[in-house]
């Protein structure tokens, strides 16, 4: 792997062995993958902020890190934490948040944006065409897919590494070669629902593993639509772009195909849901975090209606679209829902909260809750998940 003089010292450990660990982390990333050089990235994205998922053991590597006095030199966000301010720090064990309080620290020290979100795209989005290391497999494929800016599914290290440095190897998706369609799917489903997108998304994940699809028959999808797809996609397989379109010439056909019908979606559907209850300890919407426009979906749905009080309603956005809405996030509090910043039920403790029945509308958190959170799921459509947190 070339690297430019200027690298080379860094790699050599002559700016401090903080660059140094950061460069050998991207070199020998890029070895892996073939990488010829490193490249300028615009932005650097990192998961593993909640100390939920992050543990102890990188710990005392970020606190040096941190000590060190290096900082980020491009813009660099964070995926959400495990905590949020208003709502759930009070109601967790001490330990638990002293922990993820000291984890941000860490991550603020080093120059990251308190974001918190896994849609760092509303706060800032890429232009077409941009190389960034973004970690969080749903934002990777959304930036790829719908918002045509490159990045490779990053780690947490790489994309703080690279951060860090502002580079990132040219390997993966970075090069033009290896975005290109390699399986055509075809699909016959109607997907009436919010939730089909993210059940297409599980269904394709499951058996696409790491090929890149060019899928047809989506129809007219929402950019939230596609946001749900993806998500889902990248978290049951390896996918970091897909494609469509509906109308495609012959030429630019993949070889392989299939197709995708109702059957596929509605088994899907079950599959993801492991309880019949009528009453879920809590209603989670907001994976990933909900863009303005699911914020006004939401309070215009709610209306005058009162969530009942015998379960929870979350909806979890980052602070700052919370903050551009308002209008809408307070109509929906006052229906006693709560907006859920910063973190999600997924990298919270939920349990601790004694959550042990989780519905949703989204099918990545449905994948995700009975192994992260120790909990039943529901899947099923906002519409059904409002009525069900809704009194009547
Ligand atoms: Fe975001 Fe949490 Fe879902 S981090 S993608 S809302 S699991």
């Amino acid at each position: 792997m070339y690297l430019t003089k200027e690298e080379e010292r860094i790699y050599d450990g002559e700016y401090g062995w903080a660059k140094q660990v950061c460069m050998r982390i991207l070199v020998k990333l890029g070895e892996l993958f073939n990488a010829s050089r490193l490249i300028p990235i615009e932005a650097a994205h990192v998961s593993g902020v909640s100390y939920k998922t992050l543990g102890d053991a990188p710990v005392d590597f970020l606190e040096a890190l941190a000590n060190s006095g290096e900082k980020t030199v491009v813009e660099a966000t964070l995926n959400p934490q495990g905590l949020d301010p208003s709502h759930l720090a009070g109601r967790l064990p001490e330990s638990l948040v002293k922990n993820q309080l000291k984890l941000c620290l860490l991550f603020e020290k080093m120059g990251f944006k308190t974001s918190y979100t896994c849609t760092p795209y509303y706060i800032k989005k890429p232009r077409k065409g941009v190389h960034m290391a973004w970690a969080e497999s749903s934002a990777v494929v959304y930036a790829n897919s719908v918002l045509g800016a490159w990045t490779n599914r990053e780690g947490g290290p790489s994309a703080l590494a690279a951060a860090i440095i502002g580079k990132t190897p040219n390997c993966g998706v970075h090069r033009a070669e290896n975005r290109k369609p390699q399986i055509m799917v075809e699909v016959k489903a109607r997907l009436e629902k919010d939730v089909d997108y993210g059940a297409l998304g599980i269904f394709l994940g499951n058996i696409l593993e790491d090929k890149i699809p060019l899928i047809t028959g989506l129809g007219r999808p929402t950019l939230e639509n596609l946001k749900q797809l993806g998500a889902a996609m990248a978290s049951a397989g390896m996918i970091n772009i897909f494609h469509h379109k509906d109308k495609i010439e012959t030429k630019q056909k993949p070889p392989e195909k299939i197709t995708v019908d109702s059957r596929d979606i509605k088994e899907t559907l079950e599959e993801l849901t492991t309880t019949s209850t009528p009453k879920p300890d809590l209603v989670f919407i907001g994976c990933p975090h909900c863009s303005s426009g699911e914020i006004r979906e939401i309070a215009e749905k709610i209306g005058n209606r009162k969530v009942r009080t015998d379960l929870e309603l979350w909806i979890c956005t980052s602070h700052h679209v919370k903050e551009k809405t308002r209008r809408y996030t307070q109509k929906i509090k006052a229906s006693g829902a709560k907006i859920i910043t910063d973190t999600c039920a997924v990298v919270t403790w939920t349990d601790k909260l004694g959550i042990k029945t989780i519905m949703t509308n989204s099918a990545k958190a449905a994948h995700y809750a009975p192994i992260m959170n120790k909990a039943e799921v529901k899947l099923a459509s906002l519409e059904e998940c409002l009525k069900t947190a809704l009194e009547k």
